[in-house]
This record gives structure tokens, sequence and C-alpha cells, in this order.
């Protein structure tokens, strides 16, 4: 199995993004905004503290109630701070730039229909020179000494056999959703992880998807996952950010950061669009959002029977 990873992980590194050459000392790493434009905003007003070279950006951005004011406030906000940006992909964005998007209902998976007319919504708000600046962004990504992917390098590397068999080829490297890299794995499954980095001499290896902030440390090597920079799901409400300075080693040049953020801006967002198809979903989704933006606790926990077996152990009110 190494063989074949040490293999495809160099023809992807190619095709997938090439490296990215940068003197950067200070960096700022957020992902998985998923269209919450008044949390991103206030990530960004944090960072702007710590003076960063370059932002970079591991994904999952734009699928949301608020894509417009997500890509409009991070161009300007890169344009204006004179910050070196880089885009990794997503799995939300590959399935905002699947080709024949309507067809994958056809295919007879339950969650297809549902994510493309989420999809279509917010590829509605975006416009073609601002899809065309996504598609840039690569897969995965070498930049310095560290791997960029948006979930995980192996799940990258072998996207034609961990995605969905009923898809047709040529939607399986995109329409893919595998579990990345999770904040609880035990050191055997940390494992194929640092030998993925070891292979390829990478000493850090940064990825989102899991909208949980962490860090896994093994003979000087990293693996950090930035949390949500807007839809947190560690049962802590406020935002992540990772901040990394290169002029240190190891986890001490990691730090987490978490902001707060006036919630009342969300549910406005939430609000104000009461055609975004999550939320015209089922009865009570509306509330499910902002009680999810209040407590860090994913909204199908705030649905009555949707998580029989889960118990929050506190109540949340319901919110105006
Ligand atoms: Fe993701």
């Amino acid at each position: 199995m190494r063989q074949g990873i040490t293999g495809r992980s160099k023809y992807v590194d190619i095709k997938g993004g090439g490296i990215v050459k940068t003197n950067a000392k200070k960096v700022a790493f957020i992902s998985d905004v998923h269209g919450n434009s008044a949390g991103l905003e206030a990530v960004l007003q944090d960072i702007e503290h710590y003076q960063v070279d370059e932002l970079i950006s591991l994904g999952d951005m734009f699928i949301g109630v608020d894509p417009r004011g997500v890509i409009t406030l991070l161009r300007e906000w890169i344009a204006e701070h004179h910050v070196h940006f880089t885009g990794i992909k997503g799995n939300a964005e590959s399935y905002l730039l699947t080709p024949h998007r309507e067809q994958l209902p056809e295919y007879g998976l339950d969650w297809a229909e549902p994510v493309a007319n989420i999809v279509d919504w917010c590829e509605s708000r975006l416009t073609k020179e601002e899809l065309a600046w996504i598609r840039s962004w690569p897969l995965i990504s070498r930049w310095q000494n560290a791997c960029l992917v948006h979930d995980s390098p192996l799940d990258r590397i072998q996207v034609e056999t961990a995605s969905n068999p009923l898809l047709r080829p040529e939607h399986r490297e995109w329409f893919f959703h595998g579990p990345g890299i999770a904040h609880d794995l035990s050191a055997v499954a940390q494992e194929p992880f640092f030998a993925y980095m070891e292979e390829n001499d990478y000493a850090y290896l940064f990825c989102g998807h899991s909208h949980q902030p962490f860090v896994y440390e093994k003979a000087g090597r990293v693996i950090c996952s930035t949390g949500s920079a807007g839809a947190s799901l560690d049962g802590n409400w406020r935002p992540a950010w990772v901040l990394l300075d290169t002029s240190l080693g190891g986890a001490e040049s990691i730090s987490i950061h978490r902001v707060e953020y006036d919630l009342t801006k969300i549910y406005r967002l939430i609000d104000e669009n009461p055609d975004y198809p999550s939320l015209m979903e089922r009865p009570g989704m509306a509330q499910a959002f902002k009680k999810w933006y209040t407590t860090g606790y994913y909204w199908a926990v705030f649905i009555p029977g949707m998580l029989p077996d889960f118990e929050l152990g506190f109540e949340v009110e319901d919110i105006e």
C-alpha cells in the first residue's frame, strides 16, 4: 500500500498544484467557512493583529447561506492587506465545479439531489470570473515543506477507489466526500498520514474538513487541522483559524485561535435567505442552523428525532 501511495502522490502533486515557493514567515490558515461571511469577517479581523505574509485557504468556503459575501470579503481583504493568497479546493468547491451536475440524481444516491440543489443555488450567486478563480485552486499542493489539502492526501490520491462506485468515472474525482483526517485518531490510525509525510519529505500536513482544530505530532512532523472559520463542529461556537510561525519548529510553530463575533449577523443572513435549499428541506431548519452557529453542534442535533442517540446535555432556547 505504501508503494502505491508514494507513486501516486508524486503524480498528484504535479498534476494537482505543483510546488508553491514563498518566503512567508507568518502564515494564517483558514478553512470550512461554509458561506458564513460574518464568521469569516471576525477571523480576518483577528488575523490582522499578527501581520501575516500569507493567507492559505484549505477549502469549503462557499457552500452556505452567503457565498457572495464570502468571496467579496475574501478578495477585498487579500487586496487591501497585500497578503499572498493560496487556495486549495475542498469537496464543496469540487461540487461547485462538477460537470453535468444535473445528472447526479440519476445515480440513485439519496444525497445527490439535495446537494446538487444547494450547489446550484450557490453557483448562481458567483460570477464566471469568480468560478474560474476557484477552479484554478488545486486539490492538493506542496507549500514549502508542507502538504496542503482539504480533507486528506490519502483520499485525494485514491479517489478512484474511495469515491462512490455508482457515479460515472468522470464525476468521481469531483463529487467525492471522504472522511478526511479526524480529530480523535489513535496513534495507530494516524500512522498512514505520518508515513505519507515521511515518504514525500513533508514536515507539515495542513488540512481542514473535520471542522475541529487539532495538532498531531510525531518525531518532529506535524499534522494540523485548521478547524472551521465559520461553522464549528467541536462544541465551541467560536470560528477557528491557525497561525504558523516558520521561525519556530514542530508543534511550537502552530497556534490555534478562536474568535468571538456578533451572532446576530449570521442569524440575519439565515433569515435573509429563506430559499437556501438546506433551509427549505424540512420545518425547523432555520432554528436548527441558528443553534448550530450558537453552540458549535451540527444542525441535525436540533431537529427532533434526527439523531436519537445523541445527547446534547443542555437546553438551547429558540432564537429570534
Ligand atoms: Fe469538507
